[in-house]
């Protein structure tokens, strides 16, 4: 018997949201982001689901980007944040990487270089979200510099990215929107504004590329919102098993610290996950979880390998039966409400020990 803990992952689901970003965003071409791991769901396993639904795949680094090409992914593979080091853009050219310029330094780079391929380019702007990108006066000469090298092919991308899509109201994203309108308005070459909430609270947003990322793997982007509001289906659930059941007696402790002490006699299982599984230790106490399909909440703090769980809820349960930490039938953001961890650090977090298991299509 093995220790229980898996991430099922759904090749329906992941097929499902990519058809529903799609619909958002009619015509519309496609980065699709399968950085950190695609979203902690596997870069190898995921993009090869992907490649043949998608223009383009997103990643952060060169490294990212030859992992695909090693397992034989062929379609054009964007560096989001560009190259790191000069020795890269040749790398880029010769594997037909699409190459994010952000920082004059990068530019530098260019000077003096001849690549044997053309080598496609992306100029990002910082249009108020302050992280990467030209300011907007800086704009202009970085454009020059890219159109005078005779091996970026031309017409060159925008790119920019919204701080605050996932909060509609928030008045950057007005400000960050009529700043890129104002770009693209004579801009030649492709123009790339919207991540997954962008994609669906914006619809002016949505140019020429999209960029998805959260949304694909079946989680809500918009805050507040639950991934069924957009006909989304979580395409991780985490799961593991109890491994123990005990009738445990008023006033009794669980777990380290003993921070949680039981008001009545109850039963209290312990599953085989915890925070050295990705199973974040700040989730400890009252985090809800699915035993048997029926609703509980974690008692005491989570450690390494194990967590505690309050079994009033569910008095049959007994050791061997599944427990779901978030996925099929609980949603993440249920597992997120009222804390500030984010969706994505838990979906990134999960490690390798968690046995991976991808259903068929
Ligand atoms: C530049 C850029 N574009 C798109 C995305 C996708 O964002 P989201 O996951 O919010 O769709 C990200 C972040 O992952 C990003 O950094």
């Amino acid at each position: 018997m093995s220790r229980g803990a898996i991430a099922i992952l759904s090749s329906e689901n992941l097929l499902h949201n990519l058809n529903q970003i799609k619909a958002a965003a009619p015509s519309k071409s496609m980065i699709v982001m399968v950085k950190a791991n695609a979203f902690g769901h596997g870069i190898r396993s995921t993009a090869q689901r992907l490649e043949k639904h998608v223009d383009n795949l997103g990643v952060a680094s060169i490294e990212e980007a030859l992992v695909l090409r090693k397992i034989g992914i062929k379609c054009p593979i964007t560096l989001m944040e560009g190259v790191f080091e000069p020795d890269e853009l040749l790398i880029a050219a010769c594997q037909q990487f699409h190459v994010v310029f952000h920082d004059a330094t990068q530019l530098q780079w260019l000077k003096g270089l001849t690549l044997p391929m053309p080598l496609k380019a992306w100029l990002k702007v910082d249009t108020g979200m302050g992280r990467l990108g030209f300011s907007l006066d800086e704009v202009q000469d970085a454009l020059n510099i890219l159109n005078d090298c005779t091996f970026i092919k031309k017409p060159i991308g925008l790119m920019s990215h919204l701080g605050c899509a996932d909060d509609p109201d928030h008045p950057l994203n007005t400000i960050q929107l009529n700043a890129f309108a104002e770009l693209a308005k004579s801009w030649k070459g492709p123009k790339s504004l919207a991540n997954s909430a962008a994609i669906y609270a914006f619809q002016k947003s949505q140019y020429d590329v999209i960029r998805p990322g959260i949304c694909l793997y079946g989680v809500s982007p918009i805050k507040n919102k639950k991934a069924s509001d957009y006909n989304l289906k979580p395409v991780m659930t985490l799961q593991t098993r109890l491994i123990s059941v005990r009738r445990r007696s008023t006033d009794s402790f669980i777990g380290y610290g003993a921070t949680y002490k039981c008001d009545e006699p109850m039963n209290v299982g312990v599953i085989a996950i915890g925070y050295g599984d990705g199973y974040l230790r700040s989730l400890s106490h009252r985090t809800p979880v699915l035993v048997n399909g029926k609703k509980c909440h974690l008692v005491g703090r989570i450690s390494m390998d194990m967590a505690a769980i309050d079994l009033r809820c569910c008095d049959d349960a007994k050791v061997g039966d599944p427990v779901v930490l978030w996925g099929d039938g609980l949603p993440i953001e249920d597992i997120i409400e009222g804390s500030p961890i984010i969706a994505n650090e838990l979906l990134t977090s999960v490690q390798s020990r968690v046995n991976f298991h991808w259903t068929l299509y």
